[in-house]
């Protein structure tokens, strides 16, 4: 059953972005990434795999901007004076977080644009990052994704989730932790959709230069990484 992927729409996608309900799914999202330990485990491949200080990350799909606020948290003190730039559709991301950010030295830019708009037009970066957002596309629209983000910055990172029955078992527990019916719902579906074995190093674009690093992190996460050598 979970051997292929299977898409299929998410609600939150479609739901209004200051509709109540969305706004209490994306209060859930910020309590799964915890439970996933997704800040912690992007922090530190960000750490393991960046050469220099980066001096600007892309967030690809970074909804209202809390994971990049955990990940200053923890990465400011190392990396001061970044500059994230948040890629999202919906324009959500609260002026409290760019506050947030900027008191730790970080001065967001926030683009309120779908991804392949953005990637068409985006100057480089040092980091590309994605974190519960590739699972949305299909293995064609993700070659694209990869294509332009190479291009782009010399390392990409993503945390998705796995698909795998553990991680299945815990969307279908989410309940537990008061998640409302829309987070239930794209829970399973994002399990449905997300990635095993080496499914996105294949669609890495080919040709020498990239360190391909792919596989488990943590007991419900699917970890990607590509670094330019
Ligand atoms: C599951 S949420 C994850 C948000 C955030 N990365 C996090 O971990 O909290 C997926 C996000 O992708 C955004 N998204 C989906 N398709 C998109 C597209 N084609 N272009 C830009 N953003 C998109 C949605 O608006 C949503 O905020």
């Amino acid at each position: 059953m979970l051997l292929s992927r299977r898409l299929q729409p998410e609600l939150l996608d479609v739901l209004p972005a200051h509709d109540p309900v969305a706004v209490r799914s994306r209060r859930d999202l910020k309590l799964l990434n915890l439970v996933m330990l997704h800040p912690r485990i992007m922090a530190r491949q960000m750490l393991r795999h960046a050469g220099d200080r980066p001096r600007k990350i892309v967030e690809l799909g970074a909804g209202d901007g809390s994971l990049m606020l955990r990940l200053a948290r923890r990465l400011a003190r190392q990396w001061p004076n970044v500059r994230p730039v948040l890629v999202d559709r919906q324009d959500i991301v609260r002026p409290a977080t760019r506050e947030a950010l900027a008191e730790l030295s970080w001065q967001s830019e926030p683009v309120a644009q779908d991804v392949f708009d953005y990637l068409d037009r985006a100057d480089p970066a040092d980091i590309v990052i994605a974190n519960l957002f590739l699972h949305h596309f299909t293995p064609g629209q993700l070659t694209e994704i990869f294509r332009r983000s190479a291009e782009l910055a010399p390392l990409f990172i993503a945390l998705e989730p796995r698909r795998s029955a553990l991680p299945l078992a815990g969307s279908r527990a989410i309940w537990l932790l008061g998640c409302n019916h829309v987070s239930r719902h794209d829970a399973v579906a994002s399990v449905y959709a997300g990635f095993r074995g080496p499914e996105l190093s294949d669609l890495w674009p080919g040709g020498q230069g990239w360190r391909l690093m792919e596989g488990n992190a943590g007991i419900w996460t699917h970890s990607f990484v590509a670094q330019k050598c």
